[in-house]
C-alpha cells in the first residue's frame, strides 16, 4: 500500500501570531504546486485562526501542538479538541517527549488525549521515542513497545486508522545529532510490526510512521529512502519557510 509522505513542522513555543502568519504564507506560496505530501504546521495556539486563513485554499494544512483529554470543564490555561478543530486544525500532536519531560505527561495522559481527539475528528500525531540512558541501557524496543501499548490502549483499528506515528529519539531532538539510518530502519520496522501483532495487518500497512530528530535538508532524502518512513515531523528546521520547502521538495534520489 502506498502511503502519502507526511511532513510535518512544529514550531513550539516560537514566533507571535503576524510573525507566524508571515512564514506559513511563504511557506504556502513555495509550496503552492505540491500534491504528493501532506504539508502540516503546527504554530501556536493563538496563531491557529490566523494562520487557518492565511493557508486556507493550499497544500498546507495545520495542527496544534497539545490538548486536554476533558471535552470542557475548569481547567485553567487548557484547550480542547473542540477548540482546536473550531480554530482550523485538522491534526494535534500528542505526547510530545517535551510534553512528557517538562509538564509529565504519562502515557495514560497520552492515551485519553487521543481518545478525545479522535472523537472531535482530529487527527492525533502521537509521538514515542527512547532516552538516551533507555538507549544505552538497550530498553529502547521495550520503551517504545509500552508507550505505543499504552497509549493506544483500549482502540480498535478503525479509530486510529488516521493516527500519525512518530518516532522521535529524545537524544535526537533539537541536538542536531540525529538517528543514523540504520537507527531509523531498525525501529520502524519493528514500530510496524507491533502495529500488525496489535491490531491489524491492514493497519499496519496504512499508518503513516514519521521520523523525528534534528532532520534538516541535509538528512532528509537518505531518511526518506528508508521504506518503513513516511515522512519527518521537524522542530527547528522548520520555523525558516525557504529550509522547511527544502526539507518538504525531498527527492530519495539524490
Ligand atoms: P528538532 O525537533 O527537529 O528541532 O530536533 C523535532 C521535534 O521536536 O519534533
Amino acid at each position: 500500500m502506498k502511503r502519502m509522505p507526511m511532513i510535518a513542522g512544529n514550531w513550539k513555543m516560537f514566533k507571535t501570531g503576524p510573525e507566524a502568519v508571515k512564514t506559513a504564507t511563504q511557506l504556502a506560496a513555495a509550496c503552492k504546486d505540491i500534491t504528493d505530501v501532506q504539508i502540516m504546521i503546527a504554530p501556536a495556539f493563538v496563531s491557529l485562526p490566523l494562520v487557518a486563513a492565511a493557508v486556507k485554499g493550499t497544500p498546507v494544512c495545520l495542527g496544534a501542538q497539545n490538548l486536554h483529554f476533558e471535552k470542557q470543564g475548569a481547567f485553567t490555561g487548557e484547550i480542547s479538541a473542540d477548540m482546536l478543530t473550531a480554530a482550523g486544525a485538522e491534526y494535534v500532536i500528542i505526547g510530545h517527549s517535551e510534553r512528557r519531560q517538562y509538564f509529565f505527561e504519562t502515557d495514560d495522559m497520552v492515551c485519553k488525549k487521543i481518545r478525545a481527539a479522535v472523537t472531535a475528528g482530529l487527527k492525533p500525531v502521537m509521538c514515542i521515542g527512547e532516552t538516551e540512558t533507555q538507549r544505552d541501557r538497550e530498553k529502547t524496543f521495550l520503551t517504545l513497545d509500552k508507550q505505543v501499548s499504552d497509549g493506544l490502549q483500549g482502540f480498535g483499528p478503525e479509530e486510529i486508522k488516521d493516527l500519525v506515528l512518530a518516532y522521535e529519539p529524545v537524544w535526537a531532538i533539537g541536538t542536531g545529532k540525529s538517528a543514523d539510518t540504520g537507527q531509523v530502519e531498525e525501529v520502524h520496522q519493528y514500530l510496524r510490526s507491533l502495529l500488525e501483532k496489535r491490531f491489524s495487518s491492514d493497519l499496519a500497512q496504512s499508518i503513516r510512521i514519521v521520523y523525528g530528530g534534528s532532520v534538516k535538508p541535509e538528512n532528509i532524502n537518505e531518511l526518506m529512502r528508508i521504506t518503513d518512513v513516511d515522512g519527518a515531523l521537524v522542530g527547528g528546521a522548520s520555523l525558516d519557510a525557504d529550509t522547511f520547502t527544502k526539507i518538504i521538495r525531498f527527492d530519495t534520489t539524490l
